[in-house]
């Protein structure tokens, strides 16, 4: 049941076959013409801004890039795979990083990006430091 809703998931977001219209639609009016399909994703970001956010964030070879909500992680791995960073993704849904790693590893990226179950909710009750604190 669960692997039958990934197939599906996997197939619709990556635009096989049963979506080209949405898929269509999807690089004329959201990613652009020239965002590779293997790395699709339900963001509107495009390729000029992810070269803009690797520059930004000065990642590469030995720095590691972390993506909370990483979700399918198509930008993140794009970036990683594009300065050679590792990446570690972060997403409360469990079919998302099962989607991610699978998606990892269709890439050859496996030895490079690692996913995990988990949140960036910030606990309200933690108390907070004070100056001379341990
Ligand atoms: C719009 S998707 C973006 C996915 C990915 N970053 C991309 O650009 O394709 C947002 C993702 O954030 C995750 N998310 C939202 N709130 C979260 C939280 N508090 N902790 C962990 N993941 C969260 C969702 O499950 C979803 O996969």
């Amino acid at each position: 049941m669960e692997q039958n809703l990934v197939s599906r998931l996997r197939r619709r977001v990556r635009g096989d076959a049963e979506e080209p219209t949405l898929r269509r639609l999807w690089r004329e009016h959201a990613s652009g013409a020239d965002f590779p399909d293997e790395f699709a994703n339900i963001s509107f970001v495009t390729i000029p801004q992810l070269k803009l956010i690797a520059s930004e964030l000065r990642v590469g070879p030995g720095k590691t890039l972390v993506d909370l909500g990483c979700g399918m992680a198509g930008p993140a791995l794009w970036v990683a795979r594009e300065t050679g960073a590792r990446l570690v993704g972060v997403d409360f849904s469990a079919v998302a990083v099962g989607l991610a790693t699978s998606r990892a590893a269709d890439l050859g990226m496996s030895g490079q990006a690692l996913f995990v179950t988990g949140t960036f909710a910030i606990r309200a009750s933690r108390p907070r430091r004070r100056r001379g604190d341990e």
